[in-house]
């Protein structure tokens, strides 16, 4: 093997990260560690513990040939010469910063072990999203007391869950920063000749670390807040009897703007939208900017607004009682085809449903255990059911939440006849044919869209 890689943190970016890397480096050795036994237990099984179109056909291809899950980060850490980190990096929940700031402990804690058993020059690569200057702690730490020399690079990941596989197979583009010295820059040489076994030369870009590190947060800034931007649209569209889809469609058609990422819906959620926002909003605090912070935290804010918004809908469509109404959910994921539920908006919006005593019975085709764990102190008043259409059975209204398209694809009319009347559908991601089902004697409810109630 021509080089020895180990990734610490073998979650949603770790995980697919590093399989295909093994998958594309056949030359390199790969070993993915992680302290949580069952996670590594279940990618030693050929069955990954998170769901990701493509993922396990490209780990059957690599696992045990170059590779490798471990439980002891430890013992990999020395023969490894490039140690990629991919640790969690959430919100703080405690002390100075709390509920804004980004959560370093997982990350100083690995770097205080890489520190302890390397006894030869590593490569030490940043791919969780941290703070800006962040590597600079990390080198810091890495190098007190001198012996072993570290060069810390930023690498952050820009995969999307669901399209992870393609995502890392043909990236819009890998960052890699570095320092400008001659050891920083042989560092992200380095790096550099990795990528370039699978990505075109022209779509590895390079920067200082700093900009490295601040760029990845942009990214999901810009991202969140083309979502609140046409949320807060939705908003108006339907006070005005304008269509919120019309209206992007126009807006995105301007090649200026572009038409991604302007689909209307109940929000975003996921593990990082939100808690990206906050840290940039911190930082922009901590650096003695204000209004810089205040614009950011809009975006969260509208995004909260927006899943407010739309149970006061389904409130006011349901004679403004869903007290032991049953409300079909279909959908708990924060997006389609992934079963992660962190920040996903049907927990919040479940969970304000509950609290006005509605009957809930939530569907999705992969995320129902860990909706079971994220409601569990809701009881009886929520059922999880894997067959949608039993889901259906006995409901005053359906909530779509998550555009999985097997929606699309079911028998309304089957639907309909099992329902409540009037039945209802709150298409919370407009993902639904709503002339069709207006035509089969549902009362529709869409975002950003005139009603069709009859
Ligand atoms: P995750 O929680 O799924 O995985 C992190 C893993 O690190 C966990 O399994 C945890 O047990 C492990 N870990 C923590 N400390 C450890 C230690 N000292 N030794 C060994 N293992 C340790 O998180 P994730 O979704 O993979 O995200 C990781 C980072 O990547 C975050 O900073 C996140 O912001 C960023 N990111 C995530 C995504 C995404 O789509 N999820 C995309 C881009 C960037
Ligand atoms: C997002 C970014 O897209 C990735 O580039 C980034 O690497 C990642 O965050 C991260 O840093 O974790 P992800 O959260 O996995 O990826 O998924 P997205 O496709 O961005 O969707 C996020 C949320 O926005 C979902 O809830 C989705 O339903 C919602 N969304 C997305 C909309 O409501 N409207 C849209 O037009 C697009």
């Amino acid at each position: 093997m021509k080089k020895n890689i180990l990734c610490i943190g073998a979650g949603y970016v770790g995980g697919p990260t590093m399989a295909v890397m093994a998958d594309r480096c056949p030359e390199c050795r790969i070993r993915v560690a992680d302290l949580n036994a069952a996670r590594i237990r279940a990618w030693q099984s050929g069955e990954p513990p998170i769901y990701e179109p493509g993922l396990k056909e490209i780990v059957a291809r690599t696992l045990n040939r170059n590779l490798f899950f471990t439980a002891d980060a430890d013992a990999a850490i020395e023969e490894a010469e490039i140690i990629f980190v991919s640790v969690n990096t959430p919100t703080k929940t405690f002390g100075e910063g709390a509920g804004r700031a980004a959560d370093l402990q997982y990350w100083e804690k690995t770097a205080r072990q890489i520190k302890a058993h390397a006894r030869t020059p590593k490569i030490v690569v940043e791919k969780s999203t941290v703070p800006v200057r962040t590597a600079e702690a990390m080198e810091y730490i890495l190098n007190a007391g001198g012996g072993v020399r570290f060069e810390v690079l930023s690498n952050p990941e820009f995969l999307a869950e669901g399209t992870a596989i393609e995502d890392l197979l043909h990236p819009d583009r890998v960052l890699i920063g570095g320092r400008d010295t001659p050891e920083g820059r042989a560092a992200v040489a380095e790096l550099v000749e990795l990528y370039a076994h699978w990505v075109p030369r022209e779509r590895i870009l390079t920067a200082g670390v700093w900009s490295s590190e601040l760029s990845k947060l942009a990214a999901n800034a810009f991202l969140a807040q083309r979502i609140s931007s046409i949320n807060a649209l939705s908003a108006i569209c339907e006070t005005t009897g304008a269509d919120v889809a019309e209206v992007a469609r126009a807006v995105g058609m301007d090649s200026r703007i572009g038409p991604r990422f302007l689909k209307a819906g109940v929000g975003f959620g996921g593990s990082c939208f939100k808690k990206d926002l906050l840290n940039l909003v911190y930082l922009c605090e901590s650096n003695g900017l204000p209004e810089a912070a205040h614009y950011w935290r809009q975006v969260v804010e509208m995004n909260e607004y927006q899943r407010r918004r739309f149970v006061r809908g389904m409130l006011a469509h349901m004679f403004n009682t869903v007290v032991d109404k049953r409300i079909a959910v279909f959908g708990f994921a924060f997006k389609a085809d992934t079963g992660d539920t962190r920040e996903s908006p049907a927990i919040h919006i479940c969970r304000q449903l509950a609290e006005e005593r509605a009957k809930l019975v939530v569907h999705d085709p992969k995320a129902l255990e860990n909706a079971r764990i994220d409601l569990a102190d809701l009881g009886d008043a929520v059922r999880y059911e894997p067959d949608p259409y039993r889901a259906a059975e006995g409901a005053h209204a359906i909530a779509l939440l998550t555009d999985w398209a097997l929606y699309r694809e079911l028998d309304y009319r089957r639907i309909y006849e099992a329902m409540v009347k009037p039945a209802c559908i709150f298409d919370g991601r407009n993902a639904l044919d709503h002339g069709a089902l207006f035509e089969i004697g549902f009362n529709v409810y869409a975002i950003g869209k005139p009603p069709r109630a009859h």
